[in-house]
Order: structure tokens, then sequence, then C-alpha cells
């Protein structure tokens, strides 16, 4: 397996003067939610994204929950100043697992980032996201207590993740919104119309930064039915990977694959290129657990695709079957 590095463009997360990758890691699934997890191979695969050039790793308090942070840790040990480190508040979940609701209260948004920077073993959060609205707590008192964060050094930027375009133009009136974390991909670009919140980042200076980018695994063609995810996997929950709605839904790997062996790229390659070359102001986290798989995502960076291409992949959304949670 080559962990030579990848060229990749960077781009600016919001205006802060940080400059990423376009293509980050997902480190999710390396915890939580989805089968395969291996600790060990984990730390290896972030090591691995280092040297390649993936730089910008994506967690939150709430994948393991916990452990995804503490995994993190072991390699932040000796490489914090190679890490543009992305973590996450807001949705509660106790050490089983269980959802305890969404809290985006001041004094928890900061209980919160001390615990992260702990457990991180960090002194500072490069961006640090809401993961959820509160409906019971006005955005700017949360986001008034981040600006406070920032002030002391915890945190360098501010992010905020699946917002509706209000509260995103509010939020950004306290404090200037680094980058917005949504799901974006082939199969989700329901962004469009009134109210679209990728274009209100584009206005604002915002980076969207694209979660499951790959469609949770479904867009690389890796799964081929219900039955090759594990019993306890939670995409075997989610409307999209169920019964008729996942066998329509491999019409659209069809396609994506065709366009991709047209090429010499692969299914992954041209879901996050597409991605990146239809909107200038976004980057990519995929998830993965293993090494080879974030050298071939890197390597979407340099997939060029033609406008013909552009069109039809453009076109395939609106065919996706299935809510995208349950
Ligand atoms: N803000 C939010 O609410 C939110 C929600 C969900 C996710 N996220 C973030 O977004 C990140 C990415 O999303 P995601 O992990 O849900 O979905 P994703 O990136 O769309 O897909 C991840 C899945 O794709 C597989 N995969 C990755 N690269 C592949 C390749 N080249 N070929 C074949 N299979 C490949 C992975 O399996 P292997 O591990 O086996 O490679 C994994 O099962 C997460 O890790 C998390 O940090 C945020």
């Amino acid at each position: 397996m080559s962990t030579e590095h990848v060229n990749q463009p960077t781009r600016e997360i919001g205006q802060s003067g940080s400059k990423v990758p376009v293509v980050g890691l997902g480190c999710m699934g390396m915890s939580d939610f989805y089968g395969g997890r291996d600790k060990e191979r984990a730390i290896a695969t972030l090591r691995d994204a280092l040297e390649i050039g993936v730089t910008h790793w994506d967690t939150s308090d709430m994948y393991g929950p916990h452990t995804n942070e503490l995994l993190l840790s072991e390699v932040l040990k000796t490489e914090r100043e190679r890490v543009f480190l992305a973590t996450k508040f807001g949705i509660m979940r106790n050490e089983k697992g269980e959802w305890l609701g969404i809290n985006g209260r001041p004094e928890y948004a900061r209980q919160c980032c001390e615990a992260s920077l702990k457990r991180l073993g960090v002194e500072q959060i490069d961006l640090y996201y809401l993961h959820r609205p509160d409906p019971e707590v006005p955005i700017e008192d949360t986001v008034g207590e981040l600006a406070r964060l920032v002030e002391e050094g915890k945190v360098a930027n501010i992010g905020i993740s699946e917002h509706d375009v209000s509260l995103l133009r509010r939020a950004h009136k306290v404090h200037p919104i680094a980058a917005y974390q949504g799901e974006l991909s082939l199969w989700t670009d329901v962004h469009e119309g009134e109210g679209n919140v990728i274009e209100a980042c584009a206005e604002l200076g915002v980076t969207f930064v694209a979660y499951s980018p790959l469609g949770r695994g479904f867009l690389t063609g890796a799964i081929q039915s219900p039955e090759d995810l594990a019993d306890n996997d939670w995409r075997k929950t989610n409307p999209r990977f169920q019964g008729e709605n996942f066998k329509s839904n491999l019409e659209i790997v069809q396609q994506v694959k065709a366009i991709a062996e047209s090429i010499g790229a692969t299914p992954a390659q041209v879901s996050l290129s597409w991605i990146l070359a239809k909107y200038p102001h976004s980057v990519v986290i995929p998830g993965t657990t293993k090494s080879k798989r974030v050298r071939e995502n890197a390597l979407a960076a340099q997939v060029e695709l033609s406008g013909e291409q552009m069109k039809v992949l453009d076109g395939l959304a609106k065919n996706a079957q299935g809510g995208r949670y349950a």
C-alpha cells in the first residue's frame, strides 16, 4: 500500500486564512455506526493519512460516544501540528450510546469544549461545530459562547451543522461562521431552491464541508445488497439502504460506475470530484477505516469531469429513493 503524498489543491476554511486540502478524512466510522471497526488499523490509517497529505480530520464528541476523539488523541500526541482538527458538540448520548437529545446551552458548549480538548489532548480545536440546532436555545446564545471560546484561544474557528439558512445568517451575525457541515453527495443534492444553504454559504464566505460524500459508502458500488452490512450496522436502519429503495438506488451507482470506467477513475473518485467541481466553496470529508481508500479518495482531487459528465451526475440525486434518515 503506497502512502506516497498525493498533491491536492487547498481551499480556505471560511475567511480564516487556514487552508485545507480539498479531500479530508471523516473519522466517525472508525469508532461508531458502521461495521468493520478495528482500533489498531484505524490508528495506522490516521498515520498514513498524514503521509498521504489528508490532514483535515473530522470527529465529534458523540462518535463512540467519546471514543473517536480518544482514538485521534493517540496520533495527535505526536502529530498535532500536522492536523487541521474539527470536532463537534450538541448531540447528547450516554455511555451506552443512547440518544439523550440536543443541547446548545452556552454552559454546555463550554463544558463540552473543555472535555473535548482534554480527550483530544490538544490546546486548541481548529474548527468547533454545533452539531445540530437546539430549538430551545437562541443560536445567538450558543454562538456567543463559542465566540468567547475563540477569544480564549480554545477554539480557532466556529462551525454549524444541519442548520437552516436563517439560523446560519443569525449565527454569522454574532461571529463569522467559518464552516457549515451538511450532507452532500450524488444522491443528496437537496439544497436547491428557496432556503438554499449552499448558496447562502457562498454568499457569506462560509466553507461547505460535505459529509457522507460517498452516500455512506453506497455510491462507491462496494455495497451491493443490504446483506453486505453487519446486523448492527446503523445503515440497516437507513431508508435508502432498505428493500426496494436499495434496489432502485443501485441504478444510480451503475451510472456513476459507467462514468468512472470511461475515465479510468473509481466511483468514489467520481463522487468526490463532482462535489468539488460543482461547489467551489466546498471541501469533502469521506470516511474510511482503510489507508488504501484514504489514498484513492485523495486522488479524487486530480480527477477531471467533462461538462457532459457533470450534467449526467447532476441529474442523479432526484432519482434517490428513501429519506436521508429514518
Ligand atoms: N455532521 C453530521 O451530522 C455528520 C453525519 C454523518 C457523518 N459526518 C462526518 O462525515 C464523515 C463521512 O461520512 P460517512 O462516513 O457517513 O460516509 P461516507 O464518507 O459517504 O462513506 C463512508 C463509507 O464508505 C466506505 N468507503 C470510503 N471510501 C471508499 C472507497 N474509496 N471505496 C469503497 N468504499 C469506501 C467506508 O468503508 P471503509 O471504512 O470500509 O472504507 C464507509 O463505510 C464521517 O466520518 C463524519 O466525520 C457528519
